[in-house]
């Protein structure tokens, strides 16, 4: 089966290539590099020794889409390519509905045009909003509180409304909970530009002498030690779970949600913990105030995923430090080449071969 994998360089998505791979399927990948580098594809190739094909498109420009239909017989697609950075979303909302939600239509009737109907679209727990109640189950309300986190519930609304009108479409809507942690290769992970919005890159980065310490956002929140509670979940269980959701569309019409997560929440002052432990080095922090749309606490109730998809997430939260840790004590400016001058080289051709 060939799968195409839209943002396939990114965090999730090169994870998500190599368990692909490793499970026997062939993937063809698109990608805009716009928060991503091709080296990352380099190193999903190293891991696996499988080839693939990518293609480094927008996908606003819909004929280039068409072309990869065109080029492929494509059997299945995951969409991960989208804006993801909620701060950014606030201060560009425009740019995020016309790539998120825009993007996302234009593959879509793509796919419709092909006749390609099954997608695991890469939603997140951030449609839930601030949680009244956790841990969160599927068929609570859908509140989101930014323009991100809209623009992933405009998504899975349109493709609700697109299963309803055609029962040929297998769709899974698979909400993130918060992805940390590295293949334990420590060849791929993660690698944000900038400083990192999210509190485990920030972290490494101090471990490897690139930040001098964390601010930790609020330690007044109604949780055991003041600090925000998450459903941290390592990133190769996260990527389990898309084969896991393939493999139950084979045989299953229709559009379903699943959290994914672990079902089990970790405060600020708790991850911090496990990362001194295993990494060996201290990490300096600070209290500050609490950050704007920040909530409390919020963590997955993942049994629909375990019943119906028979998927768990199986690592704990020391493996996901250590993890994280091996990939950028290996990788310490991540997928930047220290010689490179210049900001990233973009491919010179709309084809690469990895
Ligand atoms: C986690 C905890 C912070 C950084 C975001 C997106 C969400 C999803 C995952 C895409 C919170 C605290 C953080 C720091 C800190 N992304 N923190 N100091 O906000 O739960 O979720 O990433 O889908 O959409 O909203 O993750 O890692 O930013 O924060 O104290 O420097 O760490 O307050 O309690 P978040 P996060």
């Amino acid at each position: 089966m060939t799968i195409l994998v839209t943002g396939g360089a990114g965090y999730i998505g090169s994870h998500t290539c190599v368990e692909l791979l490793q499970h026997g399927y062939d993937i063809i990948v698109v990608d805009n590099f716009s928060n991503s580098r091709p080296e990352s594809l380099h190193r999903v190739k190293q891991i696996t020794g499988r080839t693939f094909q990518t293609y480094y498109i927008n996908l606003l420009d819909k004929k280039s889409v068409e072309k990869v239909f065109l080029d492929h017989q494509i059997d299945a697609v995951i969409h991960f390519a989208g804006l993801k950075a909620v701060g950014e979303s606030v201060a560009v909302p425009l740019q995020y509905y016309q790539n998120n939600v825009k993007g996302s239509l234009i593959l879509f009737e793509v796919m419709e045009q092909f006749s390609v109907k099954k997608l695991i679209f890469s939603s997140s727990a951030t449609v839930y909003g601030n949680p009244k109640t956790v841990p969160i189950t599927e068929d609570v309300e859908l509140r989101a509180t930014n323009p991100y986190g809209r623009t992933k519930q405009m998504i899975e609304e349109i493709l609700l409304d697109t299963a309803h009108a055609d029962s040929s479409w297998s769709i899974a809507l698979l909400r993130y909970f918060n992805p940390i942690g590295a293949h334990e290769s420590g060849l791929i992970g993660e690698d944000p530009e900038g400083p990192p919005n999210n509190l485990l890159p920030y972290i490494s980065q101090i471990a490897i002498g690139r930040r001098e310490q964390l601010r930790i956002f609020g330690n007044n929140y109604p949780t055991a030690d003041g600090t925000g509670v998450r459903d941290y979940i390592h990133v190769v269980d996260l990527a389990m779970g898309h084969l896991k959701a393939l493999e139950h569309m084979q045989k299953n019409h229709g559009i379903e949600a699943y959290n994914l997560g672990t079902g089990k929440g970790y405060s600020v002052l708790e991850v911090v913990d496990a990362f001194e432990r295993v990494s060996g080095n201290q990490i300096p922090y600070t209290f500050v105030k609490r950050r704007p749309g920040d909530i409390s606490s919020c963590f997955a109730d993942p049994a629909k995923a375990k019943k119906q998809l028979a998927w768990q997430a199986m690592r704990g939260i020391e493996e996901m430090c250590a993890d994280a840790w091996r990939w950028q004590r290996n990788n310490p400016t991540g997928y930047r080449i220290i010689s490179e001058k210049t900001p990233m080289q973009k491919p010179t051709s709309v084809f690469l071969m990895h």
